[in-house]
């Protein structure tokens, strides 16, 4: 197979990961041109690929204006900056790998599918859990029939108590105008994850959830606006110092103490604690989208399936159960567990991680699995390699947004057709 050559726009978390991925694997990728305005974020990227001064620049416009030059581009903007880029990069004929969500609203998705359907151009979203191990796993047991039919499932995403601090507190997903809905941002994946494991798309769902307790009116009394210097900080678990400062002194440097500083430093992570939004009391931050959410769903062949999004949890792989007529699957995101009903045994599986699992942030392999798929499909022209293409992409996400609907309007809502 021959080298992907691959552009990169937004060389933020996501960006630098994959592209760190093919700096790892010359054989299949390569990055020859980079799109970002923060100055460090795209000479340090550059700086790793080796990519001349002229091929790394601000804002991708830059790039869309000179032509098509390189067969992929890595969309790895934020959550309301995909649109533009996706439709225009799809119009010059590059293969594009888009960051989930597509878009924050269902005309802006269907735009997308146009552009690339147009263009006949190769899309993947980055719907990573498709391809974990794991998934495969599970895919893999479901569809050779040894559950029987899935009468119900209980999907459950432990978003973690620090984690939605970090991200959906404090973070860039925190606001449903600047992101999108929690359900979008974090949990579009789970979404995305029961209609691929149960090979179907939902017909209709209902949903609960709020924001109850990051909120002003649950802040301690005596509490600063920020953690430095705040009287009740000793005993809260949302500590900003406690958190990041035990990662510092471990020496993790990766997400999600990247996000916070550049530097790994006492005295850089002093600073942006107390200057910087990560820095900053949970039950005094701008934030609006839930902290807890459930959905119940209906699929053909009236499969029901429920799913818990919850902040307060320690963090956690998610956890499902599948309950068919024959066998129990239960799993936790390493290991399987399969209960027979006719013999009462129970098989036990834990898949192996790809070898091309390196960093904790790699979503249990769903990261390099996905660049795999992607540098495979753009290579070869098989297409059938991508699992998150821009229909199934499009189905999930309109389950979605039908759900948010369902959320804030008390209804039950019947998800729309693709076309
Ligand atoms: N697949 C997953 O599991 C997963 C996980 C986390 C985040 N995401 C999604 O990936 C996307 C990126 O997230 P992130 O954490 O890397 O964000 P980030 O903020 O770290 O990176 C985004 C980058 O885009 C850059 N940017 C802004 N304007 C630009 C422009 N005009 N041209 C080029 N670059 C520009 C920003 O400066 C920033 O560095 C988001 O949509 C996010 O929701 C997906």
């Amino acid at each position: 197979m021959r080298p992907v050559s691959m552009i990169v726009v937004g060389a933020g978390q996501r960006g630098a990961g994959y592209a760190r991925w093919a700096w790892r694997n010359p054989g299949r990728a390569s990055v020859v041109a980079v799109a970002e305005p923060d100055g460090v974020r795209r000479a340090r990227l550059a700086a790793e690929h080796g990519i001349a001064a002229g091929n790394a620049v601000a804002d991708w416009r830059q790039l869309a204006e000179r032509g098509r030059l390189a067969d992929a581009v890595l969309i790895c903007t934020q959550d309301r900056m995909h649109t533009e880029p996706a439709e225009a990069f799809a119009a010059l004929g590059y293969h594009v790998l888009l960051e989930k969500p597509m878009a924050p609203d269902e005309a802006a998705c269907r735009r997308i599918v146009a552009a690339v359907e147009k263009a006949g151009c190769i899309l993947a979203v980055g719907h990573v859990m498709r391809y974990t191990p794991y998934t495969r796993a599970v895919k893999e047991i479901v569809d050779s029939g040894q559950l029987g039919d899935i009468m119900s499932v209980q999907h459950l995403e432990p978003v973690g108590f620090w984690h939605h601090a970090h991200s959906y507190v404090r973070g860039n997903w925190r606001r449903g105008d600047i992101a999108a809905s929690m359900l979008m941002a974090k949990s579009c994946h789970d979404l995305d994850w029961l209609q691929y494991i149960l090979g179907r798309v939902p017909l209709r769902v209902s949903s609960f959830g709020s924001l109850t307790h990051f909120t002003p009116a649950s802040r301690p009394e005596g509490a600063a606006d920020r953690c430095a210097g705040c009287a009740a900080e000793a005993d809260c678990p949302y500590s900003a110092p406690r958190f990041y400062g035990e990662l510092l002194r471990r020496g993790e440097h990766g997400w999600p103490l990247s996000v916070v500083v550049d530097e790994f430093t006492p005295a850089a992570l002093d600073e942006a604690l107390r200057d910087g939004p990560y820095g900053r009391c949970v039950y005094a931050c701008d934030n609006d989208v839930v902290d807890h959410q459930v959905v119940a769903l209906e699929f053909p062949g009236a499969v029901t399936a429920t799913f818990t999004m919850t902040a307060f949890s320690e963090a956690a792989p998610r956890r499902t159960r599948l309950f068919g007529t024959r066998a129990e699957l239960a799993g936790d995101g390493r290991t399987i567990r399969v209960y027979d009903f006719l013999t009462r045994a129970e098989r036990l599986m834990t898949p192996v991680p790809a070898d091309s699992v390196h960093t904790a942030d790699g979503h249990d392999g769903g990261d390099a699995g996905l660049m795999e798929a992607f540098t495979a499909a753009v290579a070869t022209g098989d297409r059938a390699m991508i699992k998150s293409g821009p229909r199934e992409s499009l189905a999930s996400h309109l389950a979605v947004f039908a759900a948010e609907r369902a959320r804030l309007n008390g209804t039950v809502e019947t998800i729309p057709p693709l076309t």
